[in-house]
């Protein structure tokens, strides 16, 4: 039997799989079983920040896994602490809470800013359409609009969600009773779409007037992807918990969420825990990656990347203006509006050897890793210039 019939018999049929099985993985590219390799923009959905297979990751999963691959929270971990001190370096945020996705820091921010909002007479949330936080009943309850939810209302009463980049509407929407602002600096899934700089200055604004709690998702935009360590960077003025995982555990599962001294005792003992959560092969295989991205200049280096590529799909914008619509993003995470439907550009990447995601059925979205080689740039620009051009033959009337 193959993988794929394996796969249709023994799996909880919850994923659309691709036609790809991949046999093993190595630096910026994947290979089938027959050899074939395939550039790796899809990341493993935001995950492989540094590629696949990094030797300084392998080794540090292989030290740490014989030297102890789990023990429990019921004891400090140096690999923890060294990952702990890490992130404050980078981020500025000098306390973290270890879970093991997105989902799971999600679920923790909520409860976090329920627990403040409880004890500062603040009890609604606000998210953002188009907005991702996971698949818990509780992101769910952040993502309203999204079809995510379908079948699984009602769900945690006292959350809303305002188009996104509309200033009057988040005014509109936030007030005393606000406990905490839950956003993307770019929704990825959403469709690689930035928050406006007016937008996150109207957002600060309020939270200075009515005292919320600015959550910012960078599950999908931390750890360097769009060329700071956390996109919310860009402002001066920082988020009150910040929301890490995807690329953290350096292909392992590992989320994280950071906040100030002060937010840190809000849970208290007991207030919250996890079994996995900060488990130290994650650990070590996250100081690992920040150890080559910061070693190697990478987060210059996700700019560079991103703006070659979109120069190159910039002037493909230009030659096929309705096939592509827009070219938008930032560093590794870039989105290419289609005036189509995504499909077919993802399917005829494919099959020249480039794979890439397609979200919100028109957007192509490309997340390269930061370790991307100037000729890599040029063979994915050549194989997405192929596949439009296609795709305009195509749709030609
Ligand atoms: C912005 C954002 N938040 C949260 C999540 C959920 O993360 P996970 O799938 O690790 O639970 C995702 C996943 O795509 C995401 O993109």
């Amino acid at each position: 039997m193959t993988l794929p019939e394996r796969d249709a018999q023994l799996i909880v049929p919850t994923y659309r799989r691709l036609p790809l099985s991949i046999a093993r993985a190595r630096g910026c590219s994947v290979f089938d079983a027959e050899g074939r390799e395939y550039l790796d923009f899809f990341g493993g959905l935001a995950v492989t920040i540094i590629g696949h297979c990094h030797p300084t990751v392998v080794d540090a999963i292989h030290a740490q896994a014989g030297s102890f691959a789990h023990v429990s929270n019921y004891f400090p971990q140096a690999p923890q602490l060294d990952l702990a001190e890490l992130l404050r370096e980078l981020s500025g945020y000098p306390r973290v809470f270890y879970c093991n996705s997105g989902t799971e820091a999600t679920e923790a921010a909520i409860k976090l800013s329920r627990k403040w909002g409880n004890a500062n007479g603040k009890h609604e949330f606000l998210a953002f359409r188009g907005g991702f936080h996971g698949r818990s009943t509780g992101a769910l309850a952040l993502m309203e609009g999204s079809a995510y939810r379908e079948g699984y209302e009602p769900l945690l009463p006292g959350c809303a969600a305002v188009p996104f980049n509309d200033i009057a509407s988040l005014e509109a929407a936030v007030s005393e009773h606000t406990a905490a602002v839950f956003i993307e600096m770019i929704q990825g899934e959403g469709g690689v779409l930035p928050a406006s700089d007016d937008f996150i200055d109207a957002l600060y604004r309020l939270r200075r007037t009515f005292g919320f709690l600015v959550v910012a998702d960078e599950v999908q935009t931390g750890m360097g992807r769009t060329g700071t360590f956390l996109a919310s960077q860009r402002w001066d003025e920082r988020p009150d918990l910040v929301l890490l995982a995807k690329g953290l555990g350096g292909g392992l599962p590992l989320g994280a969420v950071l906040m100030s001294e002060n937010m840190s005792q809000v849970f208290g003992v007991g207030g919250h825990g996890s079994t996995f959560g900060g488990n130290p092969v994650a650990c070590a295989a996250g100081i690992a990656t920040l150890r080559v991205i910061l070693r190697d200049g990478l987060l210059a280096r996700a700019t560079e990347i991103g703006n070659r590529l979109c120069a190159g799909l910039e002037s493909l914008h230009s030659r096929y203006p309705g096939v592509i619509v827009d070219v938008r993003g930032r560093g590794c995470m870039i989105g290419l509006e289609l005036g189509i439907e995504a499909g077919g550009v993802r399917d005829a990447c494919l099959a020249s050897g480039l794979l890439v995601n397609v979200t919100h059925s028109t957007v192509i979205r490309l997340l390269p890793p930061l370790i991307l080689r100037d000729e890599d740039i040029e063979r994915a620009l050549g194989i997405l210039t192929r596949a439009i051009e296609l795709a305009a033959r195509e749709t030609r009337p």
